[in-house]
């Protein structure tokens, strides 16, 4: 972690500047039609735009409004603690990068528009901000337990990241990863992977590998299921725990 650091929104330059638009115009339309209600409704509550990379103090004024998030700017991908930590205090790590225009669909970390354009309307949802909080205070609780960091990493990684909502013949997409990937976003919604209904038990089992596409997808009925399935994760952490003495 440092802190202090800051996004410095006059060092983009224009290629930073045509990057966000290509990839904003890209997936937008695409989005429009498979992107759960929420993040589209966070997208319009945010007024993000192809033409502006977001400023960071904006977005931060806007979120606050809306739901008592902010983000908070990392060089990359930050330590376990410190990313639970945050959590806790309702701050999000976003990176200020952006992909060069020679590497639009390959990028080796997150950078901005996977971090800002993916997560940060979902941001603007109550139900989704408790159960990132949730997860970060059960981080916390279990900093020095890294089989339920595993545990947490993967609600993680199948909701904030890869998750879906709605029934078989509407499936929408509300994770990060997904919205920000031009290829997964078609991917994710075809018959080849497996489509599972969500469930904490199942999720808290099942590992994933980062390196490739996914080939399972876990889907929401509603955004609340999320945070309701905290006594559940809670009940699996235990059973866990007194597994491993
Ligand atoms: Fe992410």
């Amino acid at each position: 972690m440092v802190p202090g650091l800051a996004q410095h929104y006059d060092r983009y330059t224009s290629e930073d500047f045509e990057v966000w638009r290509i990839l904003y115009e890209r997936q937008m339309p695409h989005l429009n039609q498979v992107a759960a209600r929420e993040y589209l409704d966070g997208i319009a509550a945010i007024d993000f735009t192809a033409d502006r990379i977001p400023d960071f103090r904006q977005v931060n004024l806007a979120l606050g409004d809306l739901t008592g998030w902010s983000l908070v700017v990392v060089p990359g991908i930050i330590a376990e603690p410190d990313f639970f930590r945050l959590l806790t205090q309702k701050q999000f790590p976003a990176t200020t990068w952006l992909r060069s225009r020679a590497q639009l669909d390959y990028i080796s970390e997150p950078d901005m528009f996977h971090d800002v354009f993916g997560h940060v309307p979902m941001l603007t949802q109550p139900a989704f901000g408790r159960f990132f909080e949730a997860i970060g205070r059960l981080g916390v609780q279990y900093i020095n337990h890294p089989e339920i960091v595993t545990m947490l990493g993967r609600m993680y990684w199948f909701t904030a990241e890869f998750g879906l909502i709605g029934p078989a013949q509407n499936r929408r997409i509300y994770g990060a990863g997904l919205l920000s990937s031009y290829e997964e976003s078609r991917f994710c919604l075809t018959t080849e992977p497996t489509h599972l209904a969500f469930s904490a038990t199942s999720i808290m089992h099942h590992p994933y590998e980062n390196d490739h596409i996914q080939d399972t997808y876990y889907g929401l009925e509603t955004m609340d299921q999320l945070f309701e399935s905290l006594p559940e994760m809670e009940s699996v952490i235990t059973s866990s725990l007194r597994l491993n003495g």
